[in-house]
């Protein structure tokens, strides 16, 4: 998988041959258009509040792909809230050069407000990624027993060796969580993914290209997108022991729904907003401006779209807690939700839900 994706001159993200949306291989949230972008800069907005409006406040992508989600962000950031535009700064999480050079494209008009680094750096503010986890090389392990790659004659074939059955799946996500929170000095991490907690999670592997998925990961490799789903209570549990703490868990359908609602006049807004927006294959017009953003709406919520498939974590660390953000006020408890054990760190946000 790893190779597979990130091989320098043949990975499927790393050739920048990925393609995202209806001519690529797989729609994401960020390419359903600009309203995922627009909901979440609100969401941003009340972390800026919570860590006092901060004029320190940095906003850390990763996996930023061509750039979409933070000229969304940063867009709505001018447009509807002045003062967080004028303090903040975007940092993308880049390793890749090609994907650095379309982001750099992407973001031209904010060329003053956008850094670009290899590796997270220390940070106040919120670390965000939309489909970054599943993106993550994993192991393919039972109980037991291990698949590797080999390559028989002319073919790759899976063969199987034992292994220790504390082997970890997802050790990469594992070390990133760890590496955030190692970085975060005081802020979120909130990461969009599509997963489930243990006790419901299986180790799922899926290949897709031009949105169809394919019978095995040997076909078309370098490009087809291979993902696999997020087991977010081990996710969780790492934080927490690198001293994050949950500030929320919950389906994208209950989290839209809750930044919708503390803020009902934002769709409004948008639709006035989204007729100045440049880019000629997002342009909309007046008069079907409402339409489009009812049909936005319905695949980023309904259930039998992109609301149920996907969820979303939060993580936070230094935050005075009085209450969930907006994103979470229709969540369930996320430690029970995430059968995590009650971490005594915890106690203030247990009140807070
Ligand atoms: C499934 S795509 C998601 C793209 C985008 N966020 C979206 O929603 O359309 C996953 C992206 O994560 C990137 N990625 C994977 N590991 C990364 C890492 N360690 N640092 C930065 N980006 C990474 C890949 O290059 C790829 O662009």
């Amino acid at each position: 998988m790893e190779q597979a994706l990130y091989h320098p001159e043949h990975g499927y993200y790393s050739s920048g041959r990925c393609a995202i949306g209806r001519h690529g291989d797989y729609f994401t949230n960020v390419s359903v258009g600009p309203l995922f972008g627009q909901l979440l800069a609100a969401q941003f907005a009340e972390v800026w509040e919570r860590l006092g409006e901060t004029d320190n406040f940095i906003i850390v992508e990763q996996g930023a792909h061509h750039g979409d989600f933070a000229r969304d962000v940063l867009e709505s950031a001018r447009n509807c809230y002045p003062d967080l535009f004028a303090v903040l700064r975007y940092r993308i999480v880049e390793p890749f050069p090609i994907l650095q050079d379309r982001q750099l494209q992407t973001l031209q008009s904010f060329r003053d407000k956008v850094e670009w680094r290899d590796s997270i750096e220390p940070f106040v503010g919120i670390h965000f990624s939309n489909e970054l986890l599943d993106a993550m090389p994993v192991r393919l392990i039972g109980p037991g027993w291990e698949k590797l790659v080999d390559f028989d004659r002319d073919r790759f074939v899976f063969v199987e060796r034992s292994v220790d059955n504390s082997a970890a799946i997802n050790q990469a996500a594992l070390d990133w969580v760890q590496n955030v929170a190692a970085k975060l000095q005081r802020g979120y991490v909130m990461a969009v993914d599509y997963g489930s907690p243990r006790d419901e999670f299986r180790q799922t592997v899926q290949v897709r290209a031009k949105h169809r998925f394919l019978d095995s990961s040997f076909e078309q490799i370098g490009h087809a997108d291979i993902t696999t789903h997020v087991n977010w209570t081990s996710i969780a549990e790492r934080a927490q022991k690198n001293g994050l703490r949950i500030a929320g868990f919950t389906d994208q359908h209950h989290f839209l729904t809750g930044i919708i609602s503390e803020w009902p006049e934002m769709l409004q807004a948008r639709s006035s907003n989204s007729t100045v927006r440049q880019l000629p294959d997002r342009r909309v017009c007046v008069g079907d401006v409402d339409e489009r953003i009812k049909r936005a709406l319905q695949t980023l919520l309904h259930p039998e779209m992109l609301g149920r498939s996907f969820q979303i974590l939060a993580l936070e660390r230094g935050i005075d807690l009085v209450a969930p953000l907006a994103g979470f006020k229709f969540a369930r408890d996320p430690r029970s939700t995430l059968g995590l054990e009650l971490d005594l760190n915890d106690e203030k946000i247990q009140t807070a839900h």
